[in-house]
């Protein structure tokens, strides 16, 4: 068989430890952020139906939830507030109320937990009565005044004690005039990590029915969200955005977009994020519990995948269950 001989792959396959010598990415537990739902109340905690396995907590629970993570080694919480019915509107105006949902959680987290970053996401869809990211008027998604909307609220947020400041609507301008107003105002140590490309997804329902937005939400976010067609205008976005002042960007949805987190990391040298979004979360879990796939397994492999593809780091609802795995 001497046409077989030399070159085999497979050599550096053959045994675990070889395996592992030869490994070419890791994840650890620096790499996860774990995003947070907020709800009203003391010690509250109740289920969402499309994501079996992770709730939303009240304040003093989402303490206690930091507090686990920090133990782990993970690095940042990102926050999303449900907020109470009552307290939604039109023109969005509880997003830049000193005390909402999201300040307090901000505040008591930074006060108990203040080893670990916290990621303030700025997007009107969390308090606006119609579900949309933006003011909407007759029909259309106003972007200057929604701008004006989102640098209040980032500006409540970061007095709360937000390190950074995630924009994740895609209004054009918005991370140039958020920065100028974090800066004028004292602010000029907190991050701002954009969602440079955010893909207009379906992948999305199931974070809509944790934040509440999902049943008000009529039509779609495609005049502002990206074309899932388009990959190019990925890279306009993120350089748009880096002159604009962001430190990191993300890339959003993620195992779907693994080549648009590959294009950013080699076309720019900034840290690019993935998030592994509701849906994605959604279909391992529905799947595993089918009993169609392996569900330890394919959520590792779905993790590396983001490494591979060259993310920085991943926001991921499995943040603390694999910390702690990496952790054993
Ligand atoms: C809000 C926002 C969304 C997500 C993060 N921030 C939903 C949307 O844009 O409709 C999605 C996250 C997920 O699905 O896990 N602007």
């Amino acid at each position: 068989m001497e046409f077989l001989a030399g070159r085999r792959l497979r050599r550096t396959r053959a045994s675990a430890w070889s395996r592992s010598l030869v490994r070419e990415t890791v994840l650890t537990p620096a790499d996860l952020i774990w995003p947070l739902f907020i709800i009203d109340g003391q010690n509250e905690r109740t289920q969402i139906k499309t994501m079996p396995g992770v709730e939303r907590l009240s304040v003093d629970l989402a303490v206690e939830a930091a507090r686990q993570a920090a133990a782990e080694g993970i690095p940042a919480l990102a926050l999303f507030p449900n907020t109470q019915d009552e307290r939604r509107s039109e023109n969005a105006e509880e997003a830049y109320n000193p005390d909402n949902l999201m300040c307090r959680a901000l505040s008591a987290i930074k006060e108990a937990v203040p080893e670990i970053g916290l990621i303030a996401d700025v997007a009107l869809d969390e308090y606006s009565s119609d579900g949309q990211d933006g003011l909407v008027r007759d029909g259309q998604i106003l972007n200057d005044e929604t701008v004006h909307v989102m640098i209040r609220s980032a500006l409540v947020q970061a007095a709360a004690g937000a390190d950074i400041i995630a924009p994740s609507d895609m209004m054009d301008g918005r991370v140039g005039a958020i920065r100028a107003v974090l800066d004028a105002e004292g602010f000029e140590d907190r991050q701002i990590m954009s969602y440079a490309a955010k893909y207009a997804s379906a992948y999305y329902g199931p974070f809509r029915e944790a934040v509440g937005s999902g049943t008000r939400l009529k039509g779609d976010k495609r005049t502002y969200q990206m074309d899932y067609a388009n990959s190019d205008e990925a890279l306009r976005e993120v350089a748009q955005d880096l002159e604009e002042g962001a430190d990191t960007v993300m890339v959003k949805p993620g195992m779907p977009y693994l080549d648009i987190v590959r294009r950013v990391r080699t076309e720019f040298n900034v840290p690019v994020f993935v998030y592994q979004v509701s849906g994605e979360y959604a279909m391992i879990e529905f799947a595993a519990a089918a009993g169609a796939i392996n569900r330890e397994a394919s959520i590792l492999e779905s993790l590396y995948a983001f490494k591979r593809a060259g993310a920085s780091g991943i926001l991921t609802y499995y943040a603390l269950e694999m910390a702690r795995k990496l952790n054993a």
